[in-house]
């Protein structure tokens, strides 16, 4: 049995969805990616209802992807960088955030380089707040096209083991993705060099290790991170070319991992670092570009089920 609607006004975090919900999004998510089909990619699902992405970070994948999700949902967007604005001659996040509110938005989707930005707006404001990504903290949606991909490729969540290797300290991405898998039963090891692997993780419920070879060895999916360079991910590393040596995801490696296994990057890749070109292009295993489809589904989703609507009849304009 899955969740009829989300229960909170805004969606900050997988920590705090319930594996119903996580399974309705993904459902829902499921039944919209057939929009992206269709010679016309639009329906009024949210005609009349308002958007403000606003990212005080880069992104490609996030942020255009709820453009588009927004754009064939029928909504009005408006586009949020820092260049440009007031944010330039000292504005803060709060008066910027409060100012943009007076215009009647329906959602603030928002990225910021802090984590708890968005709980901090959220708990500020009547407006629906979507976390785009906030520090190395959570990455919501990240996840739950993530494990939207996985569902499709796999079948399952239960037992299926799930390997997580590269820039742990600073990965908003694996946040989200530990509390994801591990509420619909999957088995997730992480793997880093000791210095990029923070302390007490394993008191996620996930298994962590140094030895990439054991964290491969059995595993039905093989995600690799980023080394977060503007984060500090760096730091402490000798170089990007014995990063690779050590923690490169390259064809050799992958035979380690089920004959079957997918291996799936957040992006964006520092090829020949976390991963050789050879993997990241692999047709038959890579599931790179797919993640990144199934981003447009899961944020349409999640945009139609936090304005009201049921799963059902979006179709309808509901
Ligand atoms: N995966 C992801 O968040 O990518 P962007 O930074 O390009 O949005």
């Amino acid at each position: 049995m899955t969740a009829e609607s989300i229960r909170s006004k805004d969606l900050l975090g997988v920590e705090t969805l319930d594996p119903d919900e996580i399974h309705l999004i993904l459902d829902t998510a499921e039944s919209m990616a057939e929009i992206g089909r269709r010679e016309i990619k639009k329906v009024p699902a949210l005609r009349g209802r308002m958007v403000v992405n606003l990212f005080f970070e880069a992104s490609t994948r996030t942020r255009f992807s709820f453009e588009t999700a927004e754009k064939w949902l029928s909504a009005d967007s408006l586009n949020f960088a820092v260049k440009g604005t007031s944010v330039e001659k000292g504005e803060s996040l709060l008066d910027t955030a409060r100012n943009l509110e007076a215009m009647s938005p329906d959602f603030l989707v928002i990225r910021h380089s802090s984590p708890g930005v968005p709980h901090f707006l959220a708990s500020r404001l009547k407006t629906r707040v979507i976390n785009a990504g906030d520090g190395a903290h959570e990455h919501p949606t990240q996840a739950l096209l993530d494990a939207l991909t996985i569902r499709q490729r796999k079948g399952r969540f239960e037992g299926l083991r799930v390997a997580i290797v590269g820039d742990i300290t600073h990965s908003r991405v694996v946040r989200s993705n530990i509390w994801c898998l591990t509420k619909l039963g999957a088995n997730v090891t992480l793997c880093a060099p000791p210095t990029l692997m923070p302390a007490g993780i394993r008191e996620m419920g996930v298994a962590a290790t140094s030895d990439f070879a054991a964290a491969l060895d059995g595993a039905d999916v093989v995600m690799m991170l980023r080394v977060q360079i503007e984060r500090g991910g760096g730091a402490g590393l000798p170089s990007a070319r014995e990063y690779f040596t050590h923690y490169g995801l390259t064809r050799e490696r992958l035979a380690l991992a089920r004959p079957d296994a997918i291996v799936m990057h957040p992006g964006p890749m520092n090829r020949g670092v976390e991963i050789s070109s050879e993997v990241a292009d692999d047709v038959e295993r890579s599931v790179i570009l797919s993640q990144v489809t199934n981003g447009v589904a899961v944020r349409m989703a999640v945009l139609y089920l936090l304005s009201g609507g049921s799963p059902e009849s979006w179709g309808d304009g509901a």
